[in-house]
């Protein structure tokens, strides 16, 4: 096997969720990442509706393509990258295969597959939570990243904190993890989504509960601290989601003033970070991992990323987060840059014809 070539370019896509993504990378090097998000057509209902979801897929994937690569190629000479962002200089497709909602994934899959016979490309299928945990690599166009100049050391930890996901992840090696502990029922970002649902604060929660726990005091509300007696590494939010509903109904609905929602939203964001943090520490006690990863919508929130840092910062690991906002929620940039590491291992799909979408695919 010769070395692969220099610069080698990806085209990615991601539509496992509600965003319609695309991006060019070379390498590490993200050119472009466009992310057409769909948060306003479920806004409605509170959450994400699968079949809405297929159809705005559906209508804007082609352009979303096509952006990404004009997008790429018009910042070519800026950066210097060279050749000609196009089609045929495009070496690979990349695509999420899943986790994610069955009828979305099946979008970017089709159009990969009708990408990658037109224009004779090979496809590289993508874990979208493996994604997710390797986002921190990459590199803006200009080639700088949080992980530019040190190395990647072994083993190491992953936490993946999203609305689909919360997972502990043992990094053996690049392509090889171990799954430590998952949530058990809803994910951490589901939580805070159904919470605020809950309080009537719209959609989506994480960031307005953020902003809202601002100004709140956490220990107003005495709410339950999830799995904290259990010993496994996994963890489950519905309880805690139970105990906030029975909490609010208690209340007297006059008693409901701005202070109360700031109070609450801060007592809530207390409780879930404290269940993520004691599961995170056993992780590190067994596994002593060199360098922690972190990814996913919810590691958005600076109160959850403070106690991680505090935590890291007493057992002396450094901690690594994507270089930008639109890195650490979902993209297809993350794609691109997982899917260079199975470039470089030569691993591409066999027969495309028969590839198909995995919902429930695991790391
Ligand atoms: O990774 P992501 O964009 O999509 C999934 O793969 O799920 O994560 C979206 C989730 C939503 O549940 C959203 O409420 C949550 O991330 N989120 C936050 C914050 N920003 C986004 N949760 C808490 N605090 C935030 N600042
Ligand atoms: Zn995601």
């Amino acid at each position: 096997m010769g070395k692969i070539k220099q610069n080698y370019m990806i085209l990615a896509i991601d539509t496992s969720c509600d965003e319609t993504a695309a991006a060019i990378v070379m390498e590490r090097k993200i050119i472009s990442n466009v992310i057409l998000s769909q948060i306003e057509v479920h806004k409605p209902w509170g959450g994400v509706v699968p079949n809405l979801a297929r159809q705005e897929h559906q209508k804007h994937i082609s352009q979303v393509i096509d952006l990404a690569i004009k997008r790429a190629d018009s910042l070519r000479k800026k950066f210097k990258l060279g050749k000609k962002v196009s089609w045929q200089n495009i070496d690979a497709i990349a695509v999420t295969q899943g986790p994610g909602l069955a009828i979305a994934l099946e979008v970017g899959l089709n159009k990969a597959k009708e990408l990658a016979k037109k224009y004779h490309k090979p496809i590289i299928s993508v874990n979208h939570m493996e994604g997710h945990l390797l986002a921190f690599l990459g590199l803006n166009a200009k080639g700088n990243g949080p992980l530019a100049k040190t190395k990647i050391l072994f083993p190491s930890l992953g936490l993946l904190v999203s609305g689909g996901h919360t997972q502990l992840v043992l990094v053996k090696n690049i392509g090889d993890y171990q799954l430590l502990g998952e949530t058990l029922d809803d994910a951490a970002g589901e939580a805070f989504d159904k919470v605020a649902k809950m309080l009537n604060l719209g959609y989506p929660g994480g960031p307005i509960i953020e902003e809202l726990a601002r100004t709140g005091d956490p220990l107003v509300f005495d709410l339950p601290i999830p799995m904290i007696y259990k010993p496994s590494l996994n963890f489950s939010f519905s309880g805690l989601k139970t105990a906030c509903l029975y909490k609010l109904r208690s209340i007297q609905e006059k008693k409901k003033n701005k202070q109360f929602y700031a109070d609450f939203s801060a007592s809530f964001q207390r409780v879930l970070t404290k269940s993520i943090i004691i599961k995170l520490k056993k992780a590190i006690k067994m596994n002593f991992p060199r360098q922690l990863f972190l990814g996913g919508g919810v590691i958005n929130n600076l109160y959850l990323r403070n106690e991680i840092r505090k935590l890291a910062y007493k057992w002396q690991i450094p901690v690594f987060i994507p270089y930008s906002k639109n890195l650490i929620s979902d993209n297809a940039a993350m794609i691109g840059i997982a899917a260079w590491y199975q470039a470089q291992k030569r691993q591409f799909v066999k027969n495309i014809d028969v590839l198909d979408r995995q919902p429930n695919l695991s790391i």
